[in-house]
């Protein structure tokens, strides 16, 4: 299970960098037992965290949700850190100069330290920062001209998002001027109940779209085992919820068809075909929106003649180096990919999953320009 080799891989790396750390500051800090201690329960908070949540149902405030995401980002890059020390720390071995370390094991350890929370504000800023990504895509159908489409995924709403983040990203919405709004997936971080609480649906109701605003379910609503609910509330909310449903959009001669999330499969066992969701609608322009850009869905949607797909869901890695391992996993983990009529469009996302950080990725908000 993910929550066991996520404790595994956690304990490893506290392990790894506690070891450092004692090393560095041990002097300073006393008590080897005490600082092992001190540092798992720190290493260990988003576990513990979850297991207050999902196991004893004590429901923390906020801060606890948000402070544990955010050791996490801090751990992997102080991990990081650390291991370019290390590597350092070698090359002055073969060099014959590990004294200098041995003799500076305190300005080290601040150094790293430093560096770490240089890096993890930088993130956090990045996170918070979205930029617009603009593409323009020439498509063989019959349709006024340019249709402008706004994408945003991977919002991941939880206790802790900034309502505020959520208010200036309507406004910038609304400054591109819209035909459609389209939220592709991952827009619940799980629960449903912080949407509700936090009046998302509220923020979500001043979107100015001339077409109307869309969703799609994405892997996390269905972690959160809510998925008929979160149906409900999206459509209550005016982002109605397409579950393999198309819509024809006749002013703009446009299909817009929604998938259930790859997800499905493992839950429900199945998910309509493109194919059969597109049915005859071949000489309208075909947009689909499918949150996972899984490789054997690019193909599908493809030979299915679609004319747009709209994803997300890599984050492109959020974190530095997982950008390199999204990468080699999806044949398109981010940007414009065009194969012949098709054309895929995968979004980094607006939110973050975990840590509010991001360093192999920005937040971003899509949007793209179709002319016939
Ligand atoms: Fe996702």
């Amino acid at each position: 299970m993910f929550i066991y080799k996520f404790i595994a891989v956690t304990l490893l790396l506290c392990a790894y960098t506690g070891i450092h750390l004692y090393a560095a500051f041990g002097r300073v800090i006393g008590s080897r037992i005490a600082f092992a201690i001190l540092f798992t329960l720190f290493a260990e908070s988003y576990v513990i965290v979850q297991f207050f949540r999902r196991s004893l149902e004590i429901d923390l405030p906020a801060f606890f949700y948000w402070f544990s995401s955010a050791v996490i980002g801090f751990m992997s890059i102080l991990v990081m850190v650390i291991v370019i020390f290390d590597i350092a720390l070698i090359i002055m071995l073969i060099c014959k100069r590990a004294s200098i370390i041995a003799n500076s094991r305190l300005k080290i350890g601040v150094l790293a330290i430093l560096a770490t929370f240089v890096i993890f504000i930088y993130g956090h800023i990045n996170s918070v920062t979205p930029r617009v990504t603009s593409y323009s895509i020439e498509i063989n159908k019959q349709i006024p001209d340019n249709i402008r489409i706004v994408a945003v995924s991977d919002l991941h709403i939880a206790s802790y998002t900034s309502l505020n983040a959520l208010h200036k990203m309507v406004e910038r919405i609304n400054a591109l001027s819209p035909d459609i709004v389209v939220m592709v997936g991952d827009i619940i971080d799980g629960e449903l109940q912080p949407f509700i609480d936090r009046d998302i649906k509220g923020i979500f109701s001043k979107i100015e779209s001339r077409y109307g605003v869309y969703s799609v379910l994405g892997n996390h609503e269905y972690h959160g085992g809510q998925v008929d609910s979160v149906k409900t509330a999206f459509d209550d909310a005016k982002i109605p919820l397409l579950r393999d449903e198309a819509i024809y959009i006749e002013p703009l001669n446009l299909t817009l068809v929604g998938r259930d999330d790859y997800r499905a499969l493992r839950y429900r066992g199945s998910r309509a075909p493109l194919s059969k969701l597109i049915g005859g609608a071949t000489d309208s322009a075909i947009v689909v929106l499918d949150h996972q850009p899984q490789n054997v869905i690019l193909e599908e949607a493809s030979a299915s003649g679609a004319d747009l797909q709209l994803s997300g869901h890599t984050h492109n890695g959020q974190l530095f180096p997982f950008n390199f391992v999204v990468d080699r996993i999806y044949k398109n983990a981010w940007g414009l990919m065009t194969e012949g009529a098709y054309n895929l469009i995968v979004s980094c996302g607006f939110g973050t999953w975990g840590p509010s950080m991001r360093t192999g990725s920005y937040s971003e908000i899509v949007v793209v320009d179709i002319n016939g």
